[in-house]
């Protein structure tokens, strides 16, 4: 647990609106918080320097902080459950994912008379009744097989003995898993109660979490358990119902409703699957079957500490709040990062930085192994945020992880302290001589330092901004800038930059891999994210057969190229090629000469020719061209008349096509056509256009020699004429 953090509910706020802000001290006491507006965020001391303004705020000084946890792990909770007397069936069919974890409780049921739950284990399924004369346990001592379906049950009868049974879908050859057994036990607990699937209560919150699939948990009338399959149902959760809520329903009589708790995966296949059917809305009844983990996180629910409405003089910019807590004789920190935007869109510049908020939620809490133990001493020395996710999995994962059990990580949360997503802060020893090694909002503000260096008003707006607010918000502005990696977009976000640029917008794409895979926003609201990575893409997992439909809405996953929008039809380039974080230079091309694009060469006359390089080093793995590279390509939607005007191939050896192009165990294609990176520009309709770099180390080069380079002039100069009103003539 980190000494002081936090997390915030929102990433953007207007003058006048409420932000919430939740932190946590351990073990409680005071700590101080200040606000400021962020210039750069990079604490490389051979860099451009940290640097903020100070923002007055009420809030200022000194606060009382309580210790504030995180439980990890998903489960359902339905809160009015009454048991009658007589015999009681419990059962449910499982698919474990992760028996060497120990006892885990499938369906729990507790009242005041006492505990019956029904669990599996690394010796197959248990049973437990708890009342005031003790504890009864059963266990089968039969193991079950993992990632199979298998019947669990427990039968309490009138006699007070509990009898125990599981039984496999399908019968292995080599042993044999089906058990029965039966012991006394004295008791049937009965009266009002509440019943939890897929975890227990235990002494300080929910213990034994379940790991698996778990279909159809229900509570039975039943004496005699050879008459489990036709007895009569008391409660049936039902959980191929309200498929795109967090709610389960009960099928039974007494409809006892309940809700999933931590966004366990909804709209997997069933043990009734057949494989005919891949979307679930064609037949819910074969996607019965909820995937909980003991790692999954959602809404970690901590009590708001610093509230306050967003002051009218605050000005537009990316903003942090500012940690310090001294214990020890040290001083711990964080900051949480949010955006301000200008009360009316556009009043305060024409111009707007678009922070990429739904990729920093995906990638947030990325736990990377060995990230902690190698920034940390360089953080120290620098004075940076020395925090890492893989130091800290107490926080959670990210869709980059895989869950405890192995299967992939579909739901992410920003309602939870995301300590990867701060500013002075490093993500990586970075491997060139003098390098930042900077990633998210520290790297993306070396786009806004030269904004403000160069004078250049501008907003901010946010990726949660768009997907609200859609093609409006963007018509505000007459450019809008993106950052180092834009990845992840709803249909809302790309239909509204896709209407912005029709209508005449300017758009520059200053990252790599942008655009990349869909995501849907949890029905309650873009706080979560539900992420399929189907088929295709780079990716740390892919998607179960028949499970590459969202729950949220139906709709099918994976990446925007195999749903038809191919980044390059939006922006130009698309993704290419990756490898490690070693960047290489650009070499500007004829394509600079063309003389419709005599802006971009303003000052630069005699650097930025065919030939000359740009971007040959860089804060950023040292060079432009590096990390996650996009290419133009006609074939995928670059407009014919795009104007390629600098290009880097790369040679490192790290540097591998993206496998959606991949085919069989050679490249698709030469290295200079794939492994490389395209400085694209286009007209679009009405006057508008795009300048893309499609590189994730493009900006690192920004801040070389105080910004004065030719990269950046080149930006400034790019940036300039799309801030013109002026349309761009049709080439
Ligand atoms: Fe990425």
């Amino acid at each position: 647990m980190l000494p002081i953090t936090g997390y915030v509910d929102r990433w953007s706020v207007k003058p006048g609106e409420t932000l919430r802000f939740m932190i946590s001290v351990q073990g409680g006491g005071r700590y101080r918080a200040r606000v400021a507006r962020v210039i750069c965020g990079d604490p490389n001391p051979a860099g451009p320097g940290y640097r903020e303004v100070p923002v007055p705020w009420a809030l200022e000084g000194e606060h009382e902080g309580i210790q504030q946890n995180i439980q990890l792990g998903s489960w359902g909770e339905v809160p009015d459950v009454a048991l009658p007397g007589g015999g009681l069936g419990f059962a449910a069919t499982v698919w474990p994912t992760r028996l060497a974890a120990g006892d885990q409780a499938v369906l729990c049921w507790h009242g005041a008379a006492g505990r019956v739950v029904l669990g599996i284990g690394a010796d197959g399924a248990w049973a437990r009744v708890s009342g005031p004369a003790g504890d009864t346990l059963l266990r089968s001592a039969v193991p079950l097989t993992e990632r199979a379906w298998h019947d669990v049950a427990c039968v309490l009868d009138r006699e007070g003995r509990l009898h125990l049974s599981q039984r496999p879908h399908r019968a292995r050859l080599d042993r044999a898993e089906a058990a029965a057994l039966a012991m006394p036990c004295g008791m049937v607990p009965s009266g009002p109660g509440a019943v939890t699937i897929a975890a227990e209560r235990g002494e300080t919150g929910m213990a034994r979490h379940f790991n698996g699939k778990v279909e159809n948990p229900r509570i039975l009338a039943v004496d005699d358990p050879a008459a489990l399959a036709n007895a009569a149902t008391l409660f049936h959760w039902d959980l191929s119902r309200a498929m795109r809520t967090d709610s389960i329903e009960d099928a039974g009589p007494a409809a006892r409703h309940g809700r999933l708790v931590n966004l366990p995966t909804r709209a997997m296949t069933g043990s009734n699957w057949r494989g005919d059917v891949h979307r679930w809305t064609e037949d819910p009844s074969q996607y019965g079957a909820i995937h909980f983990h003991d790692d999954d996180i959602g809404d970690a629910g901590w009590a708001p500490s610093l509230s306050f409405a967003v002051p009218d003089d605050w000005k537009s910019g990316v903003h942090a709040l500012h940690l310090e807590l001294e214990r020890d004789g040290r001083i711990h920190r964080d900051n949480i990062v949010f955006h301000v935007r200008a009360r009316v869109p556009g009043s305060q510049a024409k111009i707007a930085f678009l922070a990429p908020t739904f990729s920093y939620t995906v990638y947030g809490q990325f736990q990377k192994a060995g990230r902690q133990a190698l920034i940390t001493p360089r953080s120290l020395e620098w004075g940076a945020l020395p925090q890492a996710p893989d130091g800290h999995p107490e926080y959670g994962v990210s869709p980059y992880n895989l869950h405890s059990d192995g299967s992939g990580v579909v739901m992410s949360t920003m309602r939870r302290p995301l300590i990867d997503k701060r500013v002075n802060q490093i993500h990586l020893v970075d491997p060139s001589e003098g390098g930042s090694g900077l990633y998210w909002i520290a790297a993306d503000s070396y786009v806004t330092d030269l904004l403000t260096r160069n004078n250049i008003d501008f907003e901010v707006i946010t990726d949660h901004d768009v997907h609200a607010e859609g093609v409006d918000l963007l018509r505000s502005y007459n450019a809008v800038l993106t950052g180092q990696h834009p990845e992840y977009h709803s249909v809302e976000t790309l239909d509204a930059l896709a209407a912005y640029l029709e209508g005449g917008g300017r758009f520059m794409y200053l990252g790599g891999n942008g655009f990349y895979w869909k995501v849907v926003p949890h029905g309650t609201g873009p706080w979560s994210f539900e992420l399929r990575r189907a088929e295709g893409g780079i990716r740390l997992w892919e998607t179960l057969p028949g499970e590459s439909y969202h729950a949220q809405d139906g709709s099918y996953g994976g990446l925007w190229r195999r749903l038809g929008r191919p980044p390059q039809q939006l922006v130009g380039v698309g993704f290419s090629t990756q490898g490690e974080y070693k960047g290489y230079p650009y070499s500007f091309l004829d394509g600079i000469l063309e003389p419709r694009l005599g802006f971009m060469r303003e000052g630069i006359e005699e650097l930025a020719l065919p030939g000359r390089l740009l971007g040959e080093r860089g804060l950023m793995g040292g060079g432009a061209a590096g990390h996650e590279l996009d290419r133009a390509d006609t074939s995928l939607g670059t407009p014919h008349h795009a104007v390629i005007i600098g290009r880097a191939v790369l040679t490192d050896p790290t540097y591998q096509p993206v496998n959606e192009e991949r085919r069989d165990h050679t490249w698709p294609a030469p290295r200079e056509d794939i492994i490389r990176s395209d400085l694209t520009f286009f007209e679009t309709p009405n006057g508008g256009a795009v300048f893309s770099v499609g590189s994730m180390n493009f900006i690192g080069c920004l801040p070389v020699d105080d910004y004065r380079n030719v990269a950046a002039r080149l930006v400034v100069n790019i940036v300039r004429r799309f801030a013109d009103p002026e349309p761009f003539p049709p080439p």
